[in-house]
């Protein structure tokens, strides 16, 4: 098992990328399959920073035409969520009566949700859904549901494919977690 040093911690090989990219291709299936023939321009959603690998990956599979629109939210600090969120960058484009589709990396106790739909009620998008490539159920307190999960894991902090330990790890190519024993 590979092991990573970020800062003051250690993390360990969980999830490799061969199995990021065969959830994704699950994922992205699933959406194809939602969006088929549609006759409008849905919006994908990229979640800065953390999304921007799963984004990158999921829209090469999507076999409809759509566009990119991103955005900039912040809660976490260290290894865990301070309860509030900050838009830290506005949506680069108008998403007025358009279908959104969320990308985001992971959701955990949803604040992050919550806060993206009320941004996407506000600027009138026509819909929006939740794509998230990791989901803790167990830390979950809302009841949005969740249209697309690539992949569920238990409560433990992770970085990797995006994610990060303040900011450091989001070039891994795996996903790794906290080792309590190092
Ligand atoms: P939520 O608002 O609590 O659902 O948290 C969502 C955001 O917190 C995600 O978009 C991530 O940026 C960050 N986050 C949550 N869990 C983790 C983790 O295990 N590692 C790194 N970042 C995380
Ligand atoms: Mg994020």
């Amino acid at each position: 098992m590979e092991r990573v040093r970020l800062y003051d911690k250690t993390f360990k090989t969980f999830i490799p990328h061969e199995r990021i990219m065969e959830a994704i291709d699950r994922t992205a299936a699933k959406i194809n399959e939602d969006f088929r023939g549609c006759t409008d321009i849905p919006v994908l959603l990229c979640v800065l920073n953390g999304s921007i690998m799963f984004t990158a990956e999921l829209m090469q599979r999507l076999e409809f035409n759509c566009e990119l629109v991103s955005t900039k939210l912040t809660s976490y600090q260290g290894t865990g969520s301070t309860g509030k969120v900050k838009q830290a960058m506005g949506l680069t484009a108008d998403i007025a009566g358009k279908r959104v589709i969320i990308v985001e990396d992971i959701v955990d106790t949803g604040n992050t949700i919550v806060e993206l739909k009320k941004i996407l009620a506000g600027h009138e998008a026509a819909e929006s859904k939740v794509c998230t490539l990791l989901f803790k159920p167990d830390s979950y307190t809302k009841d949005i549901p969740l249209d697309y999960v690539a992949m569920e894991i238990p409560n433990d902090f992770i970085v990797g494919f995006g994610l990060d330990y303040n900011e450091l790890g989001r070039n891994l190519k795996d996903i790794y977690v906290l080792d309590e024993e190092a």
